[in-house]
């Protein structure tokens, strides 16, 4: 007779039968952070929900968060994951499976390579974007996202990819994908594939031919021209206008976010050095992703602790959760950047992920929200009225939940 293995399963979010899943997807999206602290003090720092009937195991303890992030590709996989969330169909597979890898290689790895004038070329690249934003009534996330893409493109593409019909359309593209994988994520596979996101890929095919159009004969800032050299086939325009749109979706909106978000918490007029470095960690510690760091259990069950994650199992590290943990932040709510005069505890501060997956733009992200600040901040910004309160409903870095008016010098 076989045995059969026993899976010891962690504790499970109840889900009424039949609609519960969807019921559950739903309940999340509302209100992503009220609804996994609910279920984190409830059932402890691994629990399992079901999303639109896909099974997602959620991590929200320092110990538990560590032997996930840290594991390998081979183990927990995060291309998997992400495809589970249509980005194979909606930026493409090559800006996924070969994209991706390039920025860990080249941002993490092969640094030396390229960025020897980097400082330079993103001060100058923050200098210009600003230039372009004229004097008087903005709103801040705006203003700071149009500023932050213009930079971004500038900095790592190409002077020509800073062409504002071009990053105007680009923004709207990543809006309304964001959107489709929120969507998506709240229904099964076999529907949102054609109706979810099968849309979203036909804009960005019309992008990646604008992207080609715009690089043609175009010179290439050194990370850009790096990264074509390391294609399976450099000659491969379509290849690099794919990976140049999935460059510009992961590196400008989360930096904007978060400069915007450093502005509001300081008023308008952000410290300098060692404070301002507090200060942005702060901030990112407040706004953290709900669900940052996701993978999926690949070959044979995972350990975690007591429990045994299934293959094919999703599972995803709340930032969220970390970051406000009572028990590793004393008075988790309140803005206090001055708490960052001694190390986090390790795995509580992680809004970047951690591991083979984590964010490979982390040094550069700090070091663009510092420059964007500086610079809107010798500008002149006076906020119009106190912002109002955090909103967590989009996969990104928490925004507010209505515009933030204030006045550019
Ligand atoms: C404040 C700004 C940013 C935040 C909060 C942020 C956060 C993140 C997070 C949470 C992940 C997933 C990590 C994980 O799964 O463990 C990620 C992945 C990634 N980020 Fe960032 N990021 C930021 C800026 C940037 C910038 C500036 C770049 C590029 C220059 C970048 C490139 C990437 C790439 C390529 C990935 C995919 C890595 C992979 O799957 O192997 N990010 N980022």
């Amino acid at each position: 007779m076989r045995a059969v293995r026993h899976i010891a399963e962690p504790p499970r979010v109840p889900a009424a039968p039949l609609i519960g899943g969807l019921a559950g997807a739903l309940a999340y999206r509302r209100d992503p952070p009220a609804f996994l602290r609910r279920w984190r003090a409830r059932l402890g720092p691994v629990f399992t929900l079901s999303l639109a009937g896909v099974e997602m195991t959620v991590v929200a303890g320092p110990a538990e968060a560590e032997p996930v992030l840290r594991a390998p590709d081979t183990r927990l996989g995060a291309r998997a994951a992400q495809a589970r969330f249509g980005f194979e169909r909606t930026l493409g597979p090559i800006a996924l499976h070969v994209g991706t890898d390039l920025h860990q290689t080249l941002l993490v790895r092969e640094r030396r390579r390229w960025d020897g004038d980097l400082e330079a070329r993103l001060r100058d690249a923050v200098a210009r974007a600003l230039d372009a934003e004229p004097s008087g009534e903005v709103e801040l996330f705006a203003a700071l996202r149009r500023v932050a893409l213009r930079a971004t493109a500038r900095a790592f593409g190409s002077d020509a990819l800073a062409a504002e019909p071009f990053l105007a359309r680009f923004a709207a593209f990543q809006d309304v994908l964001e959107e489709a994988t929120a969507r998506g994520a709240a229904l099964p596979g076999f529907v949102a594939r054609p109706l979810v996101y099968e849309p979203v890929h036909r804009r960005g095919r019309a992008l990646v031919r604008e992207v080609v159009g715009l690089l043609r004969g175009a010179s290439l800032a050194p990370y850009l021209a790096a990264l074509r050299a390391r294609l399976p086939d450099p000659g491969d325009d379509d290849a690099l206008g794919e990976i140049v749109l999935g460059l510009l979706f992961a590196a400008h909106k989360n930096v904007a976010i978060g400069a915007a978000q450093l502005l509001c918490f300081t008023a308008g007029t952000p410290p300098e050095g060692e404070a301002l470095d507090r200060a942005i960690r702060e901030t990112l510690r407040l706004c953290a992703l709900g669900l940052g760091s996701l993978r999926q259990v690949r070959g044979a069950p995972f350990p975690l602790g007591p429990w045994r994650l299934p293959p094919g199992r999703l599972v995803a590290v709340s930032h969220q959760l970390l970051a406000r943990d009572p028990a590793l932040w004393d008075e988790p709510d309140v803005f206090r950047p001055a708490r960052f005069a001694e190390p986090a505890a390790p795995f509580a501060w992680i809004p970047f992920g951690a591991g083979p997956h984590g964010c490979p733009g982390r040094s550069v992200a700090l070091r663009l929200i510092r420059e964007l600040a500086a610079a809107v901040a010798a500008r002149g910004l006076t906020l119009q009225g106190a912002p109002p309160p955090l909103d967590f409903t989009r996969a990104t870095l928490a925004q507010r939940r209505g515009p933030v008016h204030a006045r550019l010098g």
